[in-house]
């Protein structure tokens, strides 16, 4: 699929074209399945530069809805980041920043779409060892 110019990551949408999937229990039965698994205590961490400022922006603009540890709330449907692969979470941030995650809100895409290069590392790294076991 393709947006203002920018490739967008399809694999998962030929996943869920599955017939599978037609039926919305199915989904619930995986959500709940994937909802309880462990996380993973190991996940890719980045560099480690720059966790100081990056806790600052994060406790400044992030914690609003992910929460201090990054656990998410679940009754407002903010997913957990805490413990991601940082690759995955940059990605991540890098496509909230350009509006191409349709269901982000936009507090959080304009405030992603302020910060520089350098600062979308230092948050993903950080992010990626917030967790139960990898306090940063
Ligand atoms: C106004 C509330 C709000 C704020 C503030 C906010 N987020 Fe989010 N975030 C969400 C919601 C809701 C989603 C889920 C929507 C989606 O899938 O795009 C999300 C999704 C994400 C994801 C994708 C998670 C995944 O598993 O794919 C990342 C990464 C993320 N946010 C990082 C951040 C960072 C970093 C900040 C601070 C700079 C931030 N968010 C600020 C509400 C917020």
């Amino acid at each position: 699929m393709f947006r203002s110019g920018v490739r967008v990551d399809d694999s998962m949408q030929a996943v869920t074209a599955h017939p599978t999937f037609a039926d919305p229990r199915n989904i619930a039965v995986l959500a709940t399945y994937l909802a309880a698994l462990e996380a993973n205590p190991t996940p890719v961490t980045g560099p480690g530069d720059h966790l100081r400022a990056a806790q600052e922006l994060y406790d400044h603009i992030c914690t609003a809805c992910h929460g201090p540890n990054g656990r998410g709330e679940e009754a407002n449907r903010v997913p957990r980041i805490a413990g991601q692969h940082y690759p995955y979470l940059r990605k991540q941030i890098e496509s909230a920043a350009g509006f191409h995650r349709d269901l982000a809100p936009p507090e959080m895409t304009s405030a992603l779409r302020g910060l520089r290069s350098e600062e979308k590392d230092a948050l993903a790294d950080y992010i990626s060892r917030l967790g139960d076991s990898k306090a940063p």
